[in-house]
């Protein structure tokens, strides 16, 4: 087969590629540093065209247009994780929002949402032919096998990574050309408090562990201070620029990893170039599905998997909050309770919870006596082992109810220790210390 031929036959513009859009169709689209930002302007551009089409995908770095007053009745828009760009929009029932595991989305678009088409971000092909999913694996490669239209935007400054990010140009529909700049996620400088936490994360990763880290500012502070460990593991669904430093110095090498050895497991990145140069032909690395790299059995192979998540609130039971404030949808589950239960189950392991004890310039406590009105538990009491937060560490699974709310009080933040202590001592008619 002649590829070169197949790709040009696949050639289009923007606007040539989404006339294959029709009224009424389920549309996936990568997300991130992955978005496909050529089709989307062309299709924002075009909004008059379509009618009731659905855009789903993760979240939008940038603009997201689905929202835009303009456009509605012609896009609606379906998000798995709510963010700055997309959050007033789901609040007010502009933008809906389906919550679900992370491990599951490939299952959920395969068999139950079915979007007929795809869109994503690909680097130009290689001498064979292939070309690669870049930033992102996730839930945009299964999208490949099952609908019935598959767009690739084909831009340069993609990451050519491995795994099964690699496909054949023959796997796409169209391409369209178009080289921009990646949507980069530049990491905040760390505060004070931010180091604490992760220093007492750190004393809780051993030398050998596996890891995987999570969304927000927390991540990078733990990677500063993992620098002097060694044989680290990285699974992890999503990273950001603070494991590059820990790649390239070697203090992650995968050596002890039960499977996968010597390779690091990515679902997506997000990060800036920093982290793009490293992905770049590095075969290293190797980008999963989330129905892998999420999956908990997966996890669980590992020995000494550590994960460590963020969240809002945790309540004196240990039952946490990470991604509802109230009924406003702040985030997602995202890949949480997938690692935190993977992490349970393998020989080992631990899950880690790291938080700063308070929020909005410490007039609100993250640790509470009860969960806010409306709020959804991302991950139940039952599941969660460590909390952590600037103030130490509270070890919870096996533990009493009085044991938790006494653990998680010592690491609250010292102005609302006092509260703590008297809805300890009403729930339990004795006192907390
Ligand atoms: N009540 C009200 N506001 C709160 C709050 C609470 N209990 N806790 C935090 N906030 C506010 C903060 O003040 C901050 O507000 P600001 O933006 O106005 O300053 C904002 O929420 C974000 O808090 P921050 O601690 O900076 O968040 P983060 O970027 O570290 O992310 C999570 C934390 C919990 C939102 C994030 O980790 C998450 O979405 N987790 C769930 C998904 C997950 O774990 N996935 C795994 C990998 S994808």
């Amino acid at each position: 087969m002649d590829w070169k031929k197949e790709y040009k036959n696949r050639l289009v513009t923007a606007q040539e590629a989404i006339k294959n859009i029709h009224d009424g169709d389920k549309v996936v689209m990568s997300f991130g540093c992955g978005e496909p930002r050529a089709i989307v302007r062309a299709m924002r551009e075009n909004y008059k065209n379509y009618n009731n089409v659905e855009v789903i995908n993760m979240l939008l770095l940038g603009e997201t247009p689905w929202v835009d007053e303009e456009v509605q009745g012609h896009f609606k828009y379906n998000s798995f994780f709510a963010s700055g760009t997309n959050r007033k929009a789901i609040a007010s029932g502009v933008a809906d929002f389906t919550s679900c595991y992370l491990s599951e989305t490939p299952m959920v678009l395969r068999e139950i949402i079915k979007p007929r088409v795809t869109v994503m971000s690909v680097t130009p092909p290689d001498e064979d032919g292939f070309v690669s999913l870049g930033t992102n694996c996730d839930y945009i490669e299964t999208t490949l096998s099952h609908c019935e239209v598959k767009i690739g935007q084909v831009n340069k400054n993609v990451p050519y990574t491995y795994g099964v990010a690699r496909k054949h140009v023959t796997e796409f529909d169209f391409f369209v050309e178009c080289d921009e700049q990646l949507p980069e996620v530049p990491a905040p400088p760390l505060t004070d408090v931010e180091i604490q936490i992760g220093k007492n994360c750190a004393s809780l990763i051993n030398d050998g562990d596996c890891i995987q880290l999570g969304i927000g500012g927390i991540p990078n502070a733990i990677c500063e201070e993992l620098k002097h460990k060694k044989d680290l593991g990285l699974h992890s669904e999503m990273v950001g620029d603070g494991v590059v430093d820990l790649l390239e110095s070697g203090v992650i090498n995968n050596s002890k990893k039960n499977i996968n050895q010597g390779k690091t497991i990515l679902g997506f990145a997000f990060g800036t170039k920093k982290l793009f140069d490293f992905l770049n032909g590095n075969r290293d690395v190797e980008m999963t599905p989330m129905d892998y790299v999420n999956n908990p059995v997966v996890i669980a192979q590992h020995d000494n998997m550590v994960s460590v998540n963020s969240c809002l609130q945790v309540d004196l039971m240990g039952q946490v909050v990470s991604d509802t404030i109230g009924l406003n949808q702040f985030s997602g589950v995202g890949g949480q309770v997938d690692f935190v239960r993977g992490a349970t189950m393998s020989k080992g392991g631990r899950s880690i919870m790291a938080m700063p004890s308070t929020a909005k310039g410490d007039t609100i406590s993250k640790i509470v006596p009860k969960i806010t009105d409306y709020s959804a538990v991302t991950t139940t009491r039952n599941d969660v082992n460590y909390v952590v937060t600037e103030y130490g560490i509270a070890q919870l699974k096996g533990k009493t109810m009085k044991e938790r709310a006494r653990a998680l009080i010592s690491i609250a933040h010292p102005n609302f220790r006092d509260e703590l202590c008297e809805e300890f001592e009403r729930r339990f008619n004795e006192k907390a210390f």
